[in-house]
C-alpha cells in the first residue's frame, strides 16, 4: 500500500504525540536542562509511579522488554541445564530471552479462546529441570493466573509474567505486574504505554529479585565499580523515563478508549461470520491488538488492503517453526492451536485516537469482504 492509498492506518503514533505535545515537549526540555541523560531522577520517579500503577512494590526501568525478560530469568537463577515453560504463539522475544540464559524453552500450546497458555497442558511439561513458567499475556489479555500460580507453588517454580502487551490489564481485578513473582513490560513505541525509543521494566514485590535485577541492569554493581554480579548495560535513558511519566498519566483514559472501540467493533462485526476476540470472564482486556480470526485470513487481508485499510498479523509463524529455533526439535503439528492461530489471525486498526468514523469504515470493509466470501462458498 502506498502512503496515499492508506485510508485507515494500522497505527498512528503522531496523532497521540500531538494530543499531548506541550506535556511531552516540557518533559524533554526538563531532561535537557537537567544534564542527566541515563537513569536519574525522572527514571526513578517513573519507577515509583509505574510500580504503584501495577500494584507492585518495585519497578526497575530498563532499555527494553527483552532485557526485562532476560534479567527476570537471571534473577530467578535460571541458567544452563534448566527448563522454562512458555508458549510458541508469542513474539519471538519471550522464547529468545530463555535461550539467552542457556536454559531450554519447553513449549506448551495455547488455549484457542484466549490465545494464552493452555493451563491443563502445563503439568505434563514439568520435569525435574523445570525452573520457571513464563506466562505471556498476549494481545493485552491476562492468562488464567490463579491455576498457574497454584501449579507453580506446588512444584516450586518461579512465575514470570510477560506483560509486554498488557499494561493496565487485569486478572480478576488484580493488575498484571502484581500476580507472578516478576513481570516484564515493554515500552516499545507502539505498545499501550510506549516510549519514544526503546524501553522496558521489571515489576516485583520480592526484594531479592528487585535487588538482583537492579544490579544486573547496571553492570552488576552494588557500589560504583564494585561488581558482585556479571551484569549488563540495560539502563533506561532519562528521556524515556520523563516521556513515560507523562504518558502514564493518560494510560487509563487511553485504555478505556481502546475498550470502547473494541466494543464498537464487536457490535459492528457481530453478523460478519468472522470470529471476534473473546474477553475471558476473568479479564480486563486492554486490546493492545484487536485480532480477528478467519479461515480465509489472507483473502480478508487482501480485501481490506484494497479498501485502504492496513492490518497486521501477530504472528504468522509460531516460534517452534522458525528456522532460527529448529534445533528445539519440535515438528510441525506439535502445537495445533498455535499453528492454526498463526494461519488465521488478523489484527485490525485499534488505537485510542482512532475515530468512530474510521472504526465504522474498517467494520464495513470487513463485513463486505466476509459477505463476498460467503457468496463464493454458496455459489
Ligand atoms: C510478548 C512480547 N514479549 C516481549 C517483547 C519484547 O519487548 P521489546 O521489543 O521492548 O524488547 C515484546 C515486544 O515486542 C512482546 O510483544
Amino acid at each position: 500500500m502506498t502512503n496515499s492509498s492508506i485510508k485507515v492506518a494500522y497505527l498512528d503514533l503522531k496523532a497521540q504525540y500531538h494530543s499531548i505535545k506541550p506535556e511531552i515537549d516540557g518533559a524533554i526540555a526538563r531532561v535537557l536542562d537537567s544534564g542527566q541523560f541515563v537513569l536519574g531522577s525522572e527514571v526513578a520517579e517513573f519507577e515509583r509511579e509505574f510500580a504503584a500503577y501495577c500494584g507492585a512494590s518495585h519497578c526497575i526501568a530498563l532499555n527494553s522488554g527483552t532485557s526485562a525478560l532476560h534479567l527476570a530469568l537471571l534473577a530467578a537463577n535460571v541458567g544452563p541445564d534448566d527448563e522454562v515453560i512458555t508458549v510458541p504463539f508469542t513474539f519471538v522475544a519471550s522464547v529468545a530471552a530463555i535461550t539467552y540464559t542457556g536454559a531450554r524453552p519447553v513449549l506448551v500450546d495455547i488455549d484457542p479462546q484466549s490465545f494464552t497458555i493452555d493451563v491443563p497442558a502445563i503439568e505434563a511439561a514439568i520435569t525435574p529441570r523445570t525452573k520457571a513458567i513464563l506466562v505471556v499475556h498476549l494481545y493485552g489479555q491476562a492468562a488464567d493466573m490463579d491455576p498457574i500460580m497454584e501449579i507453580a507453588r506446588r512444584h516450586g517454580l518461579v512465575v514470570i509474567e510477560d506483560a509486554a502487551q498488557a499494561h493496565g490489564a487485569k486478572y480478576k481485578g488484580r493488575p498484571v505486574g502484581s500476580i507472578g513473582d516478576m513481570a516484564c513490560f515493554s515500552f516499545y513505541p507502539g505498545k499501550n504505554l510506549g516510549a519514544y525509543g526503546e524501553g522496558g521494566a521489571v515489576t516485583t514485590s520480592n526484594p531479592e529479585y528487585e535487588r538482583s535485577v537492579r544490579m544486573l541492569r547496571d553492570w552488576g554493581q552494588d557500589a560504583k565499580y564494585h561488581h558482585v554480579l556479571r551484569g549488563f548495560n540495560y539502563r533506561m535513558e532519562a528521556f524515556q523515563g520523563a516521556i513515560l511519566r507523562v504518558k502514564l498519566r493518560h494510560l487509563e483514559r487511553w485504555t478505556e478508549a481502546r475498550r470502547a472501540l473494541a466494543g464498537k467493533y464487536n457490535e459492528l462485526l457481530g453478523d460478519s461470520g468472522v470470529e471476534r476476540p473473546k474477553e475471558m470472564s476473568w479479564a480486563r482486556h486492554v486490546y493492545h491488538v484487536y485480532t480477528l480470526r478467519s479461515g480465509d485470513r489472507d483473502g480478508l487481508r487482501a480485501a481490506l488492503q484494497e479498501d485502504g485499510i492496513q492490518t497486521g498479523v501477530h504472528y504468522p509463524v509460531p516460534v517452534h517453526l522458525q528456522p532460527a529455533y529448529a534445533d528445539f526439535g519440535y515438528e510441525r503439528g506439535a502445537f495445533p492451536h498455535s499453528e492454526a492461530a498463526a494461519k488465521q489471525v488478523l489484527s485490525i486498526p485499534l488505537y485510542p485516537e482512532l475515530s468512530p468514523a474510521a472504526v465504522a469504515e474498517v467494520a464495513a470493509a470487513v463485513n463486505k469482504a466476509a459477505a463476498r466470501k460467503v457468496q463464493t462458498v454458496v455459489y
